[in-house]
């Protein structure tokens, strides 16, 4: 360095002084997180339903709240990359779209089993309901955790108006006649009822969208 005095916003002096370095890079980091994080919002594809999205059935809702109880999203991610590998194992990749009304999204990223974001219509539901039970009656080299208590506990008293009701603020569109006719469709259901009937839906409704979207950004 020379003699001459040292500019303010030199290097030197920024690299020297730890509290400006870090309110500096802070800036320099949400400026570049704003970049890319602010177009997302006014995107129709992250922010409208692919055709065929619809907000969870009461009951489904309620399996989606035991899988996040239950931890499943620590083993499953519900993402399917654009990676021909993923697409031909799981099938067409998941859209941004097909995610508008998952609060909160269940995306994961650790797969020590498989990826759960088409396994809709897969296997049956006894199947689902063995498997639950105990993974190894229908894959024996399964390391997956039993569930069995699922099949015992109802569903009946969850409040699932209340959940529908903050989904509502969050702009999932359920009308009042869906929410008042919500506990109807818990009576006399399990956690396995409800997490079964989540599972069987994951992905079914938007898949033939999904898979043209694919055809058509491929051409
Ligand atoms: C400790 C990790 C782990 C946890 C936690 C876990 N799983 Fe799994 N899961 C696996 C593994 C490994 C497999 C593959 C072997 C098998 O089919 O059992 C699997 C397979 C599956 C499959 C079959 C997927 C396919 O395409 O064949 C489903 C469905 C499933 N799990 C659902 C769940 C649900 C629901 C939960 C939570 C209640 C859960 N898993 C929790 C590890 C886990």
């Amino acid at each position: 360095m020379s003699s001459k005095q040292e500019r303010f916003f030199s290097h030197g002096t920024i690299e020297r002084n730890t509290g400006l370095l870090l309110i500096l890079s802070i800036l320099v980091i949400s400026f570049a997180g704003l970049v890319q994080i602010v177009p997302l919002f006014f995107q129709h594809s992250t922010t409208e339903p692919v055709e065929g999205v619809e907000p969870y059935e009461p009951l489904r809702l309620i399996g989606r709240d035991i899988y996040i109880r239950e931890g499943c999203v620590g083993c499953h991610s519900q993402q399917i990359r654009m990676l021909s590998s993923e697409v031909q194992r799981y099938g067409p990749y998941s859209l941004a779209g097909e995610g508008v009304y998952e609060y909160p999204f269940l995306w994961g990223s650790k797969r020590t089993g498989p990826d759960l974001a088409r396994v809709g219509q897969r296997y049956s539901d006894e199947w689902h309901r063995l498997h639950l039970r105990d993974p190894r009656m229908v894959v024996p080299e399964s390391n997956m955790p039993a569930y069995p208590w699922l099949q015992r506990n109802t569903v009946e008293g969850m409040d699932v108006q209340a959940r529908m009701r903050a989904l509502v603020r969050l702009g999932v569109p359920y009308t009042q006649e869906q929410i008042d006719n919500a506990p109807e469709a818990l009576v006399g259901k399990t956690e396995e009822d409800a997490i079964v009937a989540y599972l069987q839906g994951l992905g079914v409704s938007s898949r033939a969208a999904a898979a043209e979207a694919m055809m058509s950004a491929g051409e």
